[in-house]
């Protein structure tokens, strides 16, 4: 299902040119259906001065990209749902409401790493997007692919701290993802009526833009806009991993096949590795292409948060080159949550 982003169908709130961030409702309560973004926000925003690149303009752009089907999956489902479609399903009537406040709150996200890049620099712009058909039309699916999301953009954002220059765009990643973490708390709690916990500590995976570079699944092929740059920037290409769920629980001390999504790496007569990660460590086993099987380490803690799984041609990866394939994140949250989103 291709989504055409709402963009100028409308004149939206009052003034929503000149919000600011953390001093407008706009970016919190505001409960309208239309997008609390102003028109001149909703697109590619040209760089109006020549000059050297400000120190983190790439990481911000590869963010903003990022953040644009973020916001688009939450704009979406203020469009298509009603508060009583929710409340219908057994979820809580503030349901629609929080959802609202959540794309008010990315939508605020995207004149934040708007506001990051330096003139000297594009502002990427929206593209569309390509969510599961399911995801558009039935709570349950939307509010399981909601979870999927912020997790994943809490391991993208943890990673990309590695790559910022300034102190202050280290704290601002972190404070982003402290959000993120309460849209993600909000909804263990309240839509899935179980623990919000992550364990001690959420998962780390070192190489971001291999997640971002998974993300392009939900863009619409040639959707982009054509001034916006390449994302995510660098771009390795790796084949994107899946897992067959039957069989499987997805969880500690179970095997797991691969499954190819798009491509197969070349494997040569040497040793691989399938690399686990979860919370602040990382767990290596041996990988045999020829049987494309591994055991999830039973090391890990059962049912918190998530473990991310990628391919790698020496043991532990120690850069990000030595990755070959993947990475996929394996939610480990209890009940019908993990059901649905493993089956996204
Ligand atoms: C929402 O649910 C609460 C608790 O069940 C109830 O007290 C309240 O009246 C409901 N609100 C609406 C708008 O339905
Ligand atoms: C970042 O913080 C560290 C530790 O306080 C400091 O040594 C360093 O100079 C800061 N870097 C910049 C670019 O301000």
């Amino acid at each position: 299902m291709a989504l055409a982003l709402p963009v100028l169908a409308h004149p939206g709130p009052a003034s929503p040119s000149d919000a600011v961030p953390g001093q407008s409702s706009l970016f919190t309560t505001y409960p309208g259906k239309k997008t609390p973004l102003a028109p001149q926000y909703l697109k590619p925003i040209p760089a109006t001065e020549k000059g050297p690149a400000g120190q983190d303009d790439l990481l911000f752009q590869n963010l903003l990209a990022a953040e644009w089907a973020i916001y688009s999956f939450y704009q979406l489902g203020v469009e298509t749902f009603s508060s009583s479609d929710f409340a219908k399903k057994g979820y809580p009537n503030t349901t629609y409401q929080r959802i609202t406040e959540m794309r008010d709150n990315e939508a605020g996200h995207v004149r934040i790493f708007q506001e990051q890049i330096s003139k000297n620099s594009v502002k990427p712009g929206p593209c569309q997007y390509n969510f599961a058909k399911s995801v558009g039309k039935s709570p349950e699916a939307y509010l399981a692919f909601q979870v999927f999301l912020e997790v994943s953009s809490m391991a993208y954002l943890t990673g990309l701290i590695d790559q910022a220059d300034l102190n202050i765009s280290k704290s601002a990643l972190m404070a982003i993802g402290q959000v993120e973490s309460r849209h993600n708390a909000w909804a263990l709690i309240d839509a899935w009526n179980t623990s919000p916990f992550s364990g001690p500590s959420d998962t780390v995976y070192p190489y971001a833009n291999q997640i971002l570079d998974s993300t392009n699944t939900f863009i619409v092929t040639g959707s982009c806009p054509s001034e916006n740059p390449p994302y995510p920037y660098p771009n390795q290409h790796l084949p994107q991993l899946a897992f067959k769920k039957k069989g499987t629980t997805g969880k500690p001390g179970s095997t797991i096949e691969f499954v190819w999504k798009d491509k197969k790496p070349t494997f040569d007569k040497k040793e691989y590795f399938a690399v686990f990660y979860h919370g602040v460590h990382h767990i290596s086993v041996p990988y045999n292409p020829k049987e494309n099987r591994v055991e999830i380490p039973a090391e890990f803690d059962s049912g918190s948060s998530i473990i991310i799984v990628i391919i790698a041609d020496t043991k532990d990866a120690p850069t990000e080159q030595s990755v070959v394939a993947g990475p996929l994140i394996i939610l480990e949250q209890p009940g019908a949550l993990t059901k649905q989103v493993n089956a996204v």
